[in-house]
């Protein structure tokens, strides 16, 4: 975190129970030599205590447009801030930031900077997914607003879903990438698979996988962030921000159609994506109706997209697999790097807690065609998306090295 030392940070903290994780990212951020200048809304008063805040922060805290001894508080903290976090962002705060409607100290500070803004929403999953939360997010984005995604888990009241505001490790390491301005994959273009394929039983059927997209999408989110031109190419729809340029495809087999477009071109592709290895032999048009009897079932194998990319690929490129296992971690996915020709391979242990499909946090082991080996323990998939992509320069950098 040496990215915050001596910088202005303004934390936004409005009404949501998750107010009480703001405080662990302020003690973190002033610890590691930050200036934070904390904002609470009338509402975040509900939940945690100004004399916390005040105490732990730089400077006391700030609540109000009319009694800061400042006369226009909200125009001195955004001209001075360095980055703007907020965090818990409520719909709230979300709808007021996307309309302009500066009508508290945090909403007026937001909007009287130029500042980067650091948006950390939190909610029932009913309000996150609300199509009104939705567009003012989506308008946000496309004005650069970084958001760092709510994850799925317990939220108040016991309810299970998406909306539990990232953990402060997340978060901090959004505030790192922004003040880091590392651009150290700019103009390269990074394509990216994410998510399951399905491949049609019938008209209305699939064969599905239980691939989330999240791994897939957190590592496009770094590359971007890191410079690259990504185009991501993907199953499922999960907000992305702009300048991502997305390719919506189903099966295997569109899968590598829409890859073929793009690999030459590439200078680094991540098979992220769990690719069907068999699909069914279609001999019905239609829906396979259930009087007839259970149908049988015949398989046959999709193309192998990572393979045909590594017996194909330009010498420039950084080809990087996943390998999904359950057993013989390490010696299964250097099989697979061997097999398939590639520079690197990212292998999860599918089978242990926490790791893999569908949660919010992986834990990896990265070998490299050079014989080098790195483990990542258990974190959010970002910080794994960050450390595949450390190891992608890592591979570029050894190759500019003379031989
Ligand atoms: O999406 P999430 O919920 O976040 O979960 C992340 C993940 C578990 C899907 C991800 O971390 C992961 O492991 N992705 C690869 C899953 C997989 O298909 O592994 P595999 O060992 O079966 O395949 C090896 C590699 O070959 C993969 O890069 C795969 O994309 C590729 N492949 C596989 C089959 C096929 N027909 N074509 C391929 O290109």
């Amino acid at each position: 975190m040496e990215s915050v030392q001596g910088k202005n940070i303004v934390l936004g903290i409005s009404g949501g129970i998750a107010a009480y994780k703001s405080i662990e990212v302020l003690r973190r951020l002033v610890d590691a030599g930050a200036h934070v200048a904390p904002i609470m809304t009338a509402d975040a008063h509900r939940f945690v205590g100004p004399v916390t805040i005040s105490a732990l922060a730089s400077e006391p805290l700030h609540t109000s447009l009319w009694d800061d001894t400042s006369p226009i508080p909200h125009t001195r903290l955004g001209q001075n801030a360095d980055v703007i976090v907020v965090a818990p962002a409520t719909a709230r705060v979300i709808a007021a930031f996307a309309m302009g409607l500066s009508d508290d100290l945090l909403v007026a500070t937001l909007i009287a900077t130029r500042a980067p803004v650091v948006l950390c929403p939190a909610m029932h999953t009913e309000m996150w997914e609300h199509p009104s939360v939705v567009d003012n997010i989506a308008l946000l984005r496309s004005r650069g607003v970084i958001i760092v995604e709510p994850q799925s888990g317990r939220l108040a009241g016991g309810d299970i879903g998406t909306g539990r505001l990232a953990d402060p490790e997340t978060i901090l390491q959004a505030i790192d990438q922004v003040l880091s301005n590392n651009k150290d994959l700019a103009g390269q273009h990074v394509v990216i698979t994410a998510g399951g394929t399905r491949e049609p039983i019938d008209a209305v059927r699939v064969i599905a996988n239980r691939s989330s997209g999240k791994q897939g999408y957190a590592i496009a989110e770094d590359a971007h962030s890191r410079g690259a031109h990504v185009t991501l190419i993907s199953t499922v729809d999960i907000p992305v921000s702009s300048g991502i340029s997305v390719v919506n495809v189903e099966t295997a087999q569109q899968m590598q159609d829409a890859i073929a477009h793009v690999a030459n071109s590439a200078d680094v592709v991540i098979m992220a994506a769990a690719v069907a290895d068999f699909r069914p032999v279609l001999s019905v048009e239609g829906k396979i109706k259930k009087d007839q009897g259970i149908p049988a079932i015949t398989l046959e194998p999709t193309p192998d997209i990572l393979a045909h990319l590594g017996s194909t690929k330009p010498a420039h490129q950084v080809l990087v697999g996943f390998a999904a296992e359950t057993a013989n971690l390490v010696d299964n996915a250097r099989g697979k790097l061997e097999r398939k020709n590639l520079d690197l391979i990212v292998a999860n242990d599918v089978s242990a807690p926490g790791v893999g499909f569908t949660h919010d946090t992986n834990a990896v082991t990265i070998l490299s065609a050079s014989g080098e080996m790195k483990s990542v323990a258990l974190a959010n998939k970002r910080t794994i998306a960050t450390a595949v992509l450390d190891s992608v320069v890592k591979v570029q950098s050894a190759r500019r090295l003379p031989s």
